[in-house]
């Protein structure tokens, strides 16, 4: 039997989030434990400067191509289970997946804020967006704080939905993994 897979653009957008995803959190791990003297410190001006810059600029393009997916997910429906999946999975899968659109989009609009509010450029490639918000040194803090704590959720799900991948791919062999897989 053939197994009924997401439409193409939806795969596609799933591994190029997917990879983002993971470089965001290794180069937002930088910036957030050595700060901007300390990655200057380590890397020199230039490229500490570089780092920022694609950090927001590709943590905004993931929050375009999230909002992009909800569309794709709307328009079009998600191929059925074949077989079907029991209850626990489909209520755990649909849980982390649900999740990963909330703490997807609201993570780089933490950033954005927290970006704005503390006076700093919202860069994207060599454009500044509007802030959006006044300056406000605190609750700058208070999105940064909050950016942080949704970068855990976010690796906590990934350690889920990976585990989860393999089991279905390499233990229970379903096809849950044809599903997404471009090849
Ligand atoms: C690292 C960041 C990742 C994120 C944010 C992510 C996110 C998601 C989301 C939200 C879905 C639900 C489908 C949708 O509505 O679009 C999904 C499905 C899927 N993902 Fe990931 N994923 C990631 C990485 C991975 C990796 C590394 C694997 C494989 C090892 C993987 C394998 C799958 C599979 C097989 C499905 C289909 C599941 C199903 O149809 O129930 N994902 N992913
Ligand atoms: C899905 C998208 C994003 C992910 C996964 C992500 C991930 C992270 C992570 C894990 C940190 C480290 C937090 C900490 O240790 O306190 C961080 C820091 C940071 N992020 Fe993001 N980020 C994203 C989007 C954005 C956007 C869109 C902006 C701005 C427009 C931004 C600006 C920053 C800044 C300035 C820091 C350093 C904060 C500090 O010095 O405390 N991020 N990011």
């Amino acid at each position: 039997m053939e197994t009924l897979r997401y439409n193409y653009a939806h795969r596609l957008l799933h591994w190029l989030i997917a990879l983002m995803v993971l470089g965001l959190l290794a180069v937002g791990a930088l910036l957030g434990n050595l700060g901007f003297e300390g990655l200057k410190d380590l890397v020199g001006l230039e490229m500490t400067n570089q780092l920022y810059g694609y950090h927001k600029t590709f943590g905004i393009i993931i929050l375009a191509l999230m909002v992009l997916r909800l569309v794709l997910k709307r328009l079009f429906r998600s191929p059925a289970y074949q077989p079907p999946l029991s209850g626990f999975e489909r209520a755990a899968s649909l849980t982390v997946h649900s999740l990963f659109y909330v703490a997807l989009i609201l993570m780089p609009v933490l950033g954005w804020m927290g970006t704005a509010a503390g006076g700093f450029p919202v860069q994207f490639f060599d454009f500044t967006l509007p802030g959006l918000i006044p300056e406000n040194k605190e609750l700058s803090e208070t999105f940064f704080q909050l950016h942080g704590i949704v970068g855990w959720v976010i690796l906590g799900l990934i350690l889920i939905h990976v585990a989860a991948a393999i089991y279905h791919w390499r233990i229970k062999r379903d096809g849950v993994m044809t599903r997404m897989s471009l090849l």
